[in-house]
């Protein structure tokens, strides 16, 4: 495990992520020389489609080909956008990356702008994460003394501003077009696709968003080669994966793993295995939004496949025991996605709220059998009608813990 290679945690606990200096001396801002120096837009782009690299922000779409088709817009107004929103409960690992070596992300957020032909990038940060944003702030402003930003990057052609843009910590200002409605002043929920917004985005123009993490992966693609990243990882998803250990393990933390690792294997190599006297009941893979995993899932690969029947989402992975209260977590993750439905949809407005009500009576062992037939169609609809996937999140573990544990939950039910 110690041989593993590190791509994101590389210099973690190793540089002072305040100083620019020493993320240089430890390699820092080479990929940047080298896209300047040596490559075309278009050449750095196939390095990225090369190295199989795809979205960490939960969809798992090919990062390359986002780029790619931003870059291909014949527009001379264009933007990048880093995504480190990450306001869903128990995901927490891209303010890791933000408070741990900002200039690595600041670093890929240059790469891939410069790649699209944006001149403006966004870092859009969730408004309450004020240590991060204060740590990237003074990063740009480094980055800008070393003329790494600026009209003119290093004396070239290419010139970028970043903004740190704080949003008001919406968990639907994560969804892109939500998030992009927030920095254009509107209220934050999400737009009707297509258009996209690689064709129309931020202020009508192409607009690629990528997540903190995603970006996080550039600078090492573009030094290494995308040859080298395929390598690393599984065939379907190359690259090493953040992964936020929570719940049932001995070792809570943010852990750098390949991906196309077993969940057994994240549990006991990475998480020091389920904490002494406890014993696995399952575990929610993605974060609130995610699918739960079973006894019998353990040897399931993590990785970013469109078949997978439990999607890895944003890695954040919670092992929940035996002895856990599954009456409080339904009404956990109810009343967050009730708190977080932004309104614009009907199915999504009520049926986060009616399900939030049942939870309360199931809890309370008060639930009648209409509430039991009004639990299926409540599901129903959210997982079939909702404007966003907001509403089919709401519905995904709820559904999957009736499906697996009817007993233990109706067991309070007169
Ligand atoms: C309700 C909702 C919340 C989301 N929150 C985030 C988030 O906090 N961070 C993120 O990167 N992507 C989030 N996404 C996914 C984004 O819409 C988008 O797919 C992602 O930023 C693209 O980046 P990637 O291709 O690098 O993953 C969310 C999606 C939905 C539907
Ligand atoms: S599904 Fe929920 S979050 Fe999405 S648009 Fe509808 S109300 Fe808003």
């Amino acid at each position: 495990m110690e041989t593993e290679i590190k791509i994101i945690t590389q210099n973690w606990g190793r540089i002072n992520p305040q100083s620019i200096d020493e993320y240089i001396a430890a390699g820092g801002y080479q990929a940047l020389f080298k896209f300047i120096k040596e490559m075309d837009p278009e050449i750095a782009v196939e390095e990225i489609k090369t190295s199989g690299l795809c979205g960490r922000g939960g969809a798992g779409f090919p990062t390359g080909l986002k780029l790619e088709s931003v870059q291909k817009e014949k527009v001379t107004e264009k933007y990048f956008i880093c995504n480190l929103d990450e306001s869903e409960p128990g995901t927490y690992k891209d303010r890791m990356i933000a408070e741990n070596d900002p200039h690595m992300l600041i670093e890929g957020i240059i790469i891939a702008s410069l790649i699209v032909g944006a001149k403006k990038a966004f870092i859009y940060i969730n408004g309450n994460y004020k240590k991060s944003a204060e740590i990237l702030e003074r990063a740009v402003g480094q980055a800008k003394q070393k003329v790494f930003l600026g009209p003119a990057i290093l004396h070239s052609r290419y010139g970028l501003e970043i903004e740190i843009f704080e949003g008001a910590g919406a968990y639907i200002c994560g969804e892109e077009t939500a998030l992009i409605n927030s920095i254009e002043g509107k209220r934050g929920e999400p737009r009707m696709r297509p258009p996209f917004p690689t064709q129309s985005g931020l202020f009508g123009k192409p607009t690629a968003v990528n997540n903190a993490e995603t970006i996080a992966n550039i600078p090492w693609i573009i030094e290494n080669g995308g040859a080298e990243f395929a390598k690393v990882g599984s065939k379907k998803s190359p690259g090493t994966k953040l992964f936020i250990l929570d719940g049932a393990v001995k070792n809570r933390d943010v852990v750098e793993a390949p991906l196309g690792i077993t969940l057994k294997e994240l549990i006991d190599n990475y998480g020091g295995g389920i904490y002494a006297g406890k014993e696995f009941w399952f575990a929610q893979v993605g974060g609130s939004s995610g699918r739960l995993a079973l006894e019998k899932d353990l040897e399931m690969k993590l990785e970013y496949d469109r078949e997978a029947k439990i999607p890895l989402g944003s890695g954040a992975i919670l092992v929940v025991d035996k002895m856990a209260d599954i009456h409080e977590l339904l009404l956990s993750w109810a009343s967050f996605f009730r708190r977080e439905s932004c309104g614009k949809c009907v199915p999504c407005r009520e049926g986060t709220f009616r399900l939030w009500e049942i939870a309360k009576r199931l809890r309370d062992g008060e639930i009648s059998d209409r509430d039991k037939a009004a639990i299926e169609d409540i599901l129903w609809t959210l997982n079939n009608t909702t404007f966003c996937p907001l509403g089919k999140f709401a519905a995904t573990a709820f559904g999957d813990a009736l499906q697996y544990f009817p007993k233990e939950i109706y067991k309070l039910s007169k």
